[in-house]
């Protein structure tokens, strides 16, 4: 099946771009190929054959992996599975883990035991606390007749102790045949830190990259919106407004929402380009933010003294580096006093925080491009744009 589009909160005249965390896009563009092979592995499930791996979803910051989850949850519930999330901060302990399927396994601290019912109900006992991770996610699969979607965001902050009984259970369930499915989705740490959390993983998960978005889909999650709700995109304003997302998704929601705000006000029937660049300028104070937040996680983690360097190699439009470019400019970097020393350490880093991202093999660009330009203004390399 091929997904159309999908359509939400796009009524009236009221501003149908969702900028922010895990808020529903009213176009969910450009997933198809992603949406079709969770649909495959559903459909798969729904008709009795388990899949033998889960979906992991991993890439940078905003780039719509929660939205694309719930997307992949909703589906499964139309196809009549059960879809539940497992919250990573529960996978961060044991002990969080065990209490949580309990809960889910319908497993509580007492059990009714025996059948003496008398005036007062059944005799309480408490049951032998059952510890066993395997026996407990084996447990929840099998409360319900319906196979489970088992939906997991957030999976770089799994604990390793607490991911490695986690995945030993679901590997165990996976060699009984139980019906479920695991669909994960992490920032660009996620797959090295769940192989941490044990050698079942490189097996466990089909992975699945998720970047910036085609240009045709950032058109569409652009254009379709406005001409929805009323007060349609100028062919101008259109491929401004594109080229400024950097095809982008959580930039598209941004820019599209302060776009659309600025031509309400001028009560204009039709965005066009003068007014959107209005809206453009609005939306810069939220970019800032956006780019300092991503600045301190860096120097949180120690890279952000060789970010100038990669910002001044990857300023232009478009621009990448590719394996060699990149090991030279690791190299650089480490003796310019970045990343402790260690080019490895350095890149690892700078892909964790999804700043560097391998697009396709050997291509690699900016998570977020303008990212690039942020950092030369800051350094004072550049007067802001
Ligand atoms: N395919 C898409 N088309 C248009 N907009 C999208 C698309 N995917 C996501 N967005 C928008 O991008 C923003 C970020 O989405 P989301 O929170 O799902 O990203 P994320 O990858 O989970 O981010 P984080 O890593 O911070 O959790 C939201 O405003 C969402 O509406
Ligand atoms: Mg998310």
């Amino acid at each position: 099946m091929r997904y159309a589009p999908f359509m939400a909160g796009a009524s009236g005249s009221g501003n149908p771009f969702r900028p922010g965390t895990g808020r529903m896009p009213p176009v969910l563009a450009g997933r198809d190929q992603e949406l079709a092979l969770a649909e495959r592995r559903l459909g798969e499930l729904a008709a009795g054959s388990v899949p033998p791996q889960g979906l992991l979803l991993y890439g940078p910051r905003g780039t719509g992996k929660t939205v694309l989850l719930e997307r992949i949850a909703r589906r499964a519930k139309e196809l009549g599975l059960r879809a539940q999330q497992l919250a990573a901060p529960t996978l961060r302990s044991e002990d969080s883990l065990v209490a949580d399927l309990r809960e889910r396994a319908g497993l509580t601290e007492t059990r009714l035991t025996g059948v003496q019912l008398g005036p007062i109900g059944g005799t309480a006992q408490p049951a032998a606390p059952s510890r066993s991770v395997a026996h407990l996610f084996a447990a929840w699969v099998e409360t319900a007749h319906s196979p489970l979607v088992v939906v997991l965001d957030e999976a770089q902050a799994i604990g390793p102790e607490a991911g490695m009984v986690f995945f030993d259970a679901v590997q165990a369930a996976a060699m009984r045949d139980l019906p479920f499915l695991l669909v994960a989705a992490g920032t660009p740490d996620a797959p090295r830190r769940l192989r941490q959390a044990g050698s079942f993983m490189e097996r466990a998960f089909e992975n699945l990259p998720l970047g910036r978005l085609p240009r045709t889909a950032t058109k569409q999650a652009l254009a379709e919106p406005t001409v929805n709700a009323g007060r349609p995109l100028a062919p101008d304003a259109l491929a401004l407004l594109a080229e400024e997302s950097q095809d982008y998704p959580y930039f598209v929601q941004l820019l599209g929402s302060a776009v659309w705000d600025a031509a309400a006000a001028a009560r204009a029937p039709e965005i066009r380009a003068e007014v959107a660049r209005h809206g453009l300028a609005h939306a810069r104070a939220e970019t800032s933010r956006f780019y300092g937040r991503r600045f301190a996680e860096a120097r949180e983690r120690g890279v952000h003294r060789a970010l100038p360097a990669l910002a001044s190699l990857m300023e232009q439009p478009g621009a990448r580096l590719d394996d060699a470019a990149l090991d030279a400019f690791l190299d650089r970097a480490v003796v310019d006093g970045a990343g402790s020393g260690d080019p490895t350490r350095l890149q690892t880093t700078l892909q964790d925080l999804g700043i560097l991202w391998e697009a396709s093999p050997g291509r690699w660009e900016m998570g977020i491009p303008s990212f690039a330009q942020h950092v030369l203004e800051r350094s004072g390399s550049r007067p802001p744009g």
